[in-house]
């Protein structure tokens, strides 16, 4: 739908900050004396950059009703020295308690998801919440059995041109990961849930497959996610072995419920840690090329 903004002039000062902010430059202010005014409205994709960054509350978006423009809370933005500790400190859970997580907090953590950046303020990405133990236990054990099929195919010489093929610059990294993929197995068939490693819950990032940029948006949403449920004092992990079956297997898609159209393209598994981690570990120093 295409919006509306007024810029009201009882309250505009002239100050042209929308005019620099406005991404798609839909904001005009013929001199310095004129009041800016939004042009080309089809082209707004109501990011809401305009009503935000206006000091004197001057731009009227129709996008954003009473209560959709809030102040910044000063008060509450992490210094930088905490951002630094809460990124250095993150780690993937894997030793989950035996407890459930509350309602509240999987809202909580995808109420931080959605604010993370989307390309042109798409917010593409949906979300399905698994607590549900059977059907967890179901996603592991298709997971598991796709894993345990493509281990099989990849031992057939005659299959091996085929995967090759189809898995292209990839093949290599696969081949190589064989003997952990059949230890995998091994363990998840002798009780040792290496999958979802016995998360109580399963957030399922997806998206229309057919909106632009939507794995990019997913990506960036589910590192939100894991920050928000690091600071509520729940753990997680990616689910990639999730997300690749997901995505060549169509039944695992049904166990969700995911809708026509749909594609997975993340999963973030969360849970109560069983362990506190007190030490942060450095990592590889940055390559960095300046130019
Ligand atoms: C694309 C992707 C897929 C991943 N898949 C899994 C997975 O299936 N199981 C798992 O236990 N961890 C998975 N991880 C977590 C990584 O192993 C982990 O992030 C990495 O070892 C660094 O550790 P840290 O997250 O504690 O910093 C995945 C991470 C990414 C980014």
């Amino acid at each position: 739908m295409i919006p509306t903004i007024i810029v009201k002039a009882d309250l505009c000062s002239k100050c042209a900050i929308c005019v620099q902010e406005c991404p798609g430059k839909l904001f005009i202010q013929i001199s310095k004396d004129s009041f800016p005014e939004a042009h080309d409205l089809e082209f707004c994709n109501s990011c809401g950059h305009c009503a935000a960054i206006c000091p004197k509350d001057a731009i009227v978006h129709s996008g954003f009703p009473q209560g959709y423009i809030q102040p910044v809370n000063q008060k509450n933005l992490p210094s930088q020295e905490g951002v630094l500790e809460l990124l250095r400190t993150r780690r993937s859970t894997r030793a989950f308690q035996d407890k459930f997580v509350e309602k509240q907090q999987i809202e909580r953590i995808i109420d931080a998801a959605r604010f993370a950046p989307t390309s042109h303020n798409t917010q593409t990405t949906r979300y399905i919440v698994v607590q549900n133990k059977k059907t967890l236990e179901e996603m592991v054990r298709a997971t598991t059995n796709l894993i345990s099929g493509s281990v099989t195919k990849a031992r057939n010489p005659l299959m091996k041109p085929l995967i090759s093929m189809s898995l292209g610059k990839h093949s290599g990294a696969f081949f190589k990961s064989i003997p952990q993929l059949k230890r995998l197995v091994a363990l998840v068939k002798s009780g040792t849930d290496r999958i979802l490693r016995n998360a109580p819950a399963l957030i399922i990032f997806h998206a229309d497959e057919r909106s632009a940029m939507a794995d990019i948006n997913a990506q960036l949403a589910i590192q939100n996610a894991a920050l928000m449920a690091y600071s509520l004092g729940l753990g997680s992990f990616y689910t990639g072995y999730i997300l690749a079956a997901c995505q060549r297997d169509k039944s695992i898609c049904r166990l969700i419920n995911l809708p026509e159209n749909h594609k997975v393209y993340g999963g973030l598994a969360i849970g109560y840690p069983k362990f506190e981690f007190k030490k942060w570990i450095e990592r590889k120093p940055p390559e960095v090329s300046w130019l």
